[in-house]
């Protein structure tokens, strides 16, 4: 089944696929600098959680690569202003910091083993293309344990993009979807448009559609009519930051959906990494969320489709855990009580040589 590859480490720099031109063009770039790479992330060359994360690592790689540092000391200095350029991208995926973090680690064994630079450098290669590895394996473990909960046969829903463009692996959410319907469950995927960026429509009918898994695409005020009547047997999505206590930030529009998931009786699941966790914060008041340009709600592709007025453009907002039937990760399923299920699965065992 066709996979997309948002992002590759390749010899000759960090290849992206342009996911603003997609479906109408299959354009790809290669970056050799990490303030160009910080730009592919803001401006959503590159988007969805653990795929940002992904990037983060190989624009960490490629600054230390491309680095005219003489010393070590100098390059000590230089991976300070890298890792800090690439966490001013986009604030609410908390997978970017996650991937800064897991950098600056093993940046700091190396410095205090080593003193050859180039040493150095082929390390921090070895270690962003291992991050990407770890998400290819952790999407397959989601979708492993997601699938059972989709239903045999029958219609299912997401929301934005938590597919193999989102991730560099199968995908999370889309992922579970996938794996489901790889086993012989015959689902059909209830697909918002979601706008303003119009993920769903140009991103996951795109990877459905080639991957040959059927779907109907529906406008986002569709959702409750469908939920209502539509034998919708569960919602998969992905996230963005998880609290302690299950709050999820995802996709504007994501909160809704799962409001009248309940309403409708409709279980309402979330698919993501350990990665994606921040236990660090109590609940969902806590996440920060991104403000994007109103531009992307005035215009659709460059093409102004509203007066020149105010327009809101809040990228993300927070479903209360109590909306969350369960949370699918690689290493489990997480129920509610979330504060002490988030807190056991982060304890959890690693599986040998991951971080
Ligand atoms: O603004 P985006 O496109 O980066 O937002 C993406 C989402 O909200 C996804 O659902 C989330 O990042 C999970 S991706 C596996």
């Amino acid at each position: 089944m066709y996979v997309a590859q948002p992002i590759e480490w390749t010899e000759n720099g960090v290849v992206m696929l342009d996911q603003r031109r997609l479906p109408a063009e299959e354009i790809s770039y290669t970056y050799v600098d990490y303030r160009e790479v910080a730009k592919a992330i803001r401006e959503m060359v590159i988007r969805g959680a653990p795929a940002i994360g992904v990037a983060a690592a190989m624009g960490v790689a490629i600054g230390v690569q491309k680095s005219q540092a003489n010393s070590v000391e100098e390059l000590k200095l230089e991976f300070t202003e890298i890792c800090d350029t690439l966490a001013r991208t986009r604030p609410t995926a908390v997978d970017l910091f996650w991937a800064l973090e897991r950098m600056k680690v093993r940046f700091t064994e190396l410095m205090a083993s080593n003193s050859e630079m180039n040493k150095i450098r082929e390390a921090m290669i070895a270690e962003a293309q291992l991050v990407h590895l770890e998400k290819k394996a952790t999407d397959e473990a989601i979708g492993a344990y997601g699938a059972e909960y989709m239903p045999r046969e029958g219609q299912v829903m997401t929301q934005c993009n938590a597919g193999a463009l989102a991730t560099g692996g199968i995908g999370t959410a889309l992922g579970v979807i996938r794996v489901a319907y790889q086993q012989g469950r015959k689902l059909h995927v209830l697909v918002p448009e979601t706008r303003p960026y119009l993920q769903g429509a140009r991103l996951t009918a795109w990877e459905l559609h080639r991957g040959g898994i059927p779907l109907t695409l529906i406008t986002d005020n569709m959702v409750g009519h469908f939920l209502k009547t539509g034998k919708v047997g569960a919602i998969v999505t992905g996230a963005d930051r998880i609290a302690a206590n299950g709050d999820t930030a995802n996709k504007i529009g994501t909160y809704q959906i799962a409001v009248l998931a309940k309403e409708n009786n409709v279980p309402f699941y979330i698919a993501a990494p350990i990665s994606t966790f921040d236990l660090s914060i109590p609940d969902g008041s806590h996440i920060p969320i991104e403000e994007r340009s109103s531009d992307e709600v005035t215009h659709i592709q460059g093409v102004r489709i509203a007066p020149d007025v105010k327009a809101a453009h809040p990228a993300f907002d927070v479903t209360p855990s109590r909306y969350i039937a369960a949370i699918f990760t690689e290493r489990g399923v997480a129920k509610a009580p979330y504060t002490e299920s988030l807190r056991a699965l982060s304890n959890a065992a690693r599986p040998a040589g991951s971080h």
